[in-house]
C-alpha cells in the first residue's frame, strides 16, 4: 500500500511567495505529526501547459503529474493569494479541470494570504464554496494572513500561528492521528 500523502497547490505564480512558503509549511506540519510523504507544488510548477487547458487530457506530463497528486492525496492543503477579492484566475483555472467527484470526501485545509484584512473572509466565501462544490472535507479552521504578518516571507504572526496550528490539529484527526498526540507536539 502505498505511503499516504499531504500534497499542498498554492495559486501564487509569482516567486518568491509568500502563499507557497505558508502552504508548505503547514504541509510539512500535518506530514511531520504521522510520518505522511510531503510535497507542495503552485501555479508556476504547473507551466505553460495549464492556461492552453480546456481538459486535464491538454496537460503536459508536469503538469499533469502535478494534477494526479491532488487527486490522490489523502489530505490536501490548498492556498491561494488574494488577487481582487478571490483567489488567482490560475488557481480556479486549475481546478476547473477537475472532475466534479475527484475530491469527494477529502480532507482540505483553506489557507489565503492577502495585502490587508480586507478581504479575510476569501476563505469562507470564495474557497470553501468550491471545495463545497466538490464534496470536499474541508476542515473547519481555515487560515488567512496578511503581508503585516510577514517579515521577509516568513510569517511571524502568532495568532496566525496558533490558527495553522488549530488547522493542522484537524486535518491530523481525520487523517487518524490521535488528537492528544498533535497537541502536545
Ligand atoms: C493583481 C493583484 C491583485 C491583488 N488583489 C488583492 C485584493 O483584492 N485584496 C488583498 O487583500 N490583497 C490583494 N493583493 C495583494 C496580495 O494578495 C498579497 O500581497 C499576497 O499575500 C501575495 O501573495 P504571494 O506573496 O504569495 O504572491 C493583490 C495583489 C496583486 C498582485
Amino acid at each position: 500500500m502505498p505511503n499516504p500523502t499531504v500534497v499542498g497547490f498554492s495559486g501564487n505564480f509569482t516567486r518568491p511567495s509568500k502563499t507557497r512558503g505558508f502552504v508548505e509549511q503547514v504541509v510539512k506540519d500535518i506530514a511531520r505529526q504521522h510520518g505522511l510523504s510531503a510535497s507542495t507544488e503552485d501555479s508556476e510548477d504547473l507551466g505553460p501547459s495549464l492556461g492552453a487547458a480546456k481538459w486535464a487530457r491538454d496537460l503536459d506530463g508536469q503538469a499533469r503529474a502535478i494534477f494526479d497528486s491532488v487527486v490522490n492525496a489523502d489530505v490536501l492543503v490548498v492556498g491561494s493569494p488574494t488577487y481582487k477579492g478571490s483567489y488567482t484566475g490560475l488557481f480556479k483555472h486549475f481546478f476547473d479541470l477537475f472532475d466534479p467527484a475527484s475530491l469527494r470526501g477529502k480532507p482540505v485545509v483553506l489557507l489565503a494570504t492577502g495585502g490587508n484584512d480586507r478581504h479575510a473572509l476569501i476563505v469562507e466565501h470564495q474557497l470553501r464554496p468550491l471545495f463545497g462544490f466538490f464534496e470536499a472535507q474541508t476542515l473547519p479552521t481555515a487560515i488567512y494572513a496578511s503581508d503585516k504578518d510577514f517579515a521577509n516571507g516568513v510569517l511571524v504572526s502568532e495568532a496566525v500561528h496558533a490558527r495553522a496550528r488549530q488547522a493542522v490539529a484537524e486535518a491530523c484527526r481525520v487523517a487518524g492521528v490521535p488528537y492528544s498526540v498533535v497537541r502536545a507536539a
